[in-house]
């Protein structure tokens, strides 16, 4: 019998997405997969259906429409003043997800190393296994989720070529500061490592913090590879529009490698891309307001039922621990028949109707997140209305 691969051996399927399916299968209220459930904004609508209807309907140019491209570069100076040349360094792919898989395909060799900081959101780990390199983990220390500079640089060995920094962070809503990216800045160049970022929560900040791309630091440009993506920009995850913005000596295998991957991403909605990304600066601050208050809701109705949220300072999820309010149920007569953070997860999603993610999914097996789940909060109010009286109903009574 024809056998699957060993790489795909190698890895299970996505946690996160198998809690989608959970959650339909119990009609639970679905604040694990990161994706919002409210409609994209209407002129970004309007644009992709002006392209379909004006015939943007056959293959773009492979490695992005030149009207996207431009949109991208544009994008990168009015924001970041970074300036980036469209025709050399820029890769439409579909998704940061392929964007990111393109990248390591095309600048790691098999046997080589890749840092991948842990907790991590759970694609690294395959897109190591499938481009042949071996991840090697770095904790993130609770509570504020640091990088011990000591445990960054034992980690670099001889075979490292490649580090994966993803700010604002998923699942811990981290945001890395300049200081911090200043101390990947040097280890990179100490080391000589390509730095390929993901940044697709670039807009979606709160309070005191400010996204930094990991390029702007000085002697970065050269060896950094920022992805970015519409989905959570634009609240579009269905569309599969990334991009990948690398160093001219780096963007060719980049564009080889997802040519060969994909062609492309889907003709009309690089058009609308190119439109959305050149909405005004009052779109972007609205977003991250509209997230901001969500956000209050989502740590405020954990607390009150118990949980030690971590109080995320961007992206849109909330890692908390979750064994005070499972005691809190036991001692109120409740059978709560829980081991770890997956049963938990199964739990909260079967008896209670809310789905979460089992914090272990967000790091290698065995070493972490046993006691936490993620809760994600990019969702209409009266979703997180309906999420909060289920919860205060089990938790509060
Ligand atoms: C950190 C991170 N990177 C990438 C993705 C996937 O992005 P895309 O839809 O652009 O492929 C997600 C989705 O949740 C994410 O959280």
């Amino acid at each position: 019998m024809p056998t699957p691969s060993d790489k795909a051996s190698r890895f299970t399927e996505s946690v996160i997405r198998e809690m989608t399916r959970v959650a339909l299968a119990h009609g639970a209220i679905n604040l694990s997969q990161g994706f919002p459930d409210f409609p994209a904004p209407d002129e970004v609508k309007a644009a992709a259906m002006r392209a379909v209807a004006d015939d943007v309907n056959q293959y773009a140019v492979t490695w992005g429409s030149p009207s996207l491209r431009t949109s991208i570069g544009e994008h990168m100076q009015r924001h970041y003043d970074v300036a980036v040349e469209p025709d050399r360094q820029v890769t439409v792919c579909c998704g940061s997800t392929e964007a990111m898989i393109a990248t390591l395909l095309a600048t790691v060799n098999p046997g080589d190393e890749v840092i991948v900081f842990e907790p991590y959101y759970e694609n690294y780990g395959p897109d190591a296994i499938l481009s042949g390199a071996t991840p090697r983990y770095v904790r993130l220390h609770e509570p504020d989720w640091s990088i011990d500079p000591d445990e960054l640089r034992a980690a670099v060995t001889p075979k490292t070529r490649a580090l994966i920094l993803n700010s604002p962070h998923n699942p811990t809503g981290k945001v890395f500061t300049r200081d911090e990216l200043a101390l990947v800045a040097s280890v990179c160049q100490e080391h000589d490592l390509l730095a390929i970022t993901d940044e697709i929560y670039e807009f979606i900040v709160y309070g005191e913090a400010r996204h930094v791309p990991l390029c702007t630091l000085p002697g970065m440009a050269d060896r950094t590879v920022t992805i970015s993506s519409l989905s959570k920009s634009f609240s579009v995850t269905g569309w599969r529009v990334g991009w990948a913005i690398a160093p001219p000596h780096l963007a060719g295998a980049i564009r080889k490698v997802h040519d060969f991957l994909t062609v492309g991403a889907p003709a009309p909605l690089q058009e609308a891309a190119a439109f959305a990304l050149r909405l005004p600066e009052a779109y972007f601050a609205s977003l991250a307001s509209h997230y901001d208050s969500r956000r209050q809701r989502c740590v405020g109705m954990l607390e009150r039922c118990g949980f030690a949220p971590h109080v995320p300072a961007g992206a849109y999820y909330v890692m908390t621990d979750i064994r005070e309010p499972l005691a809190r149920a036991r001692r109120r007569g409740t059978a709560v028949d829980v081991r770890d953070d997956v049963s938990a997860a199964r739990w909260l999603a079967s008896e209670v109707g809310v789905a979460a993610v089992p914090g272990s999914s967000f790091y290698r097996a065995g070493t972490g997140g046993r006691d936490c789940l993620r809760f994600c909060f990019c969702k209409k109010e009266e979703t997180l209305a309906a999420a909060e009286e289920r919860l205060f109903r089990m938790f509060l009574g």
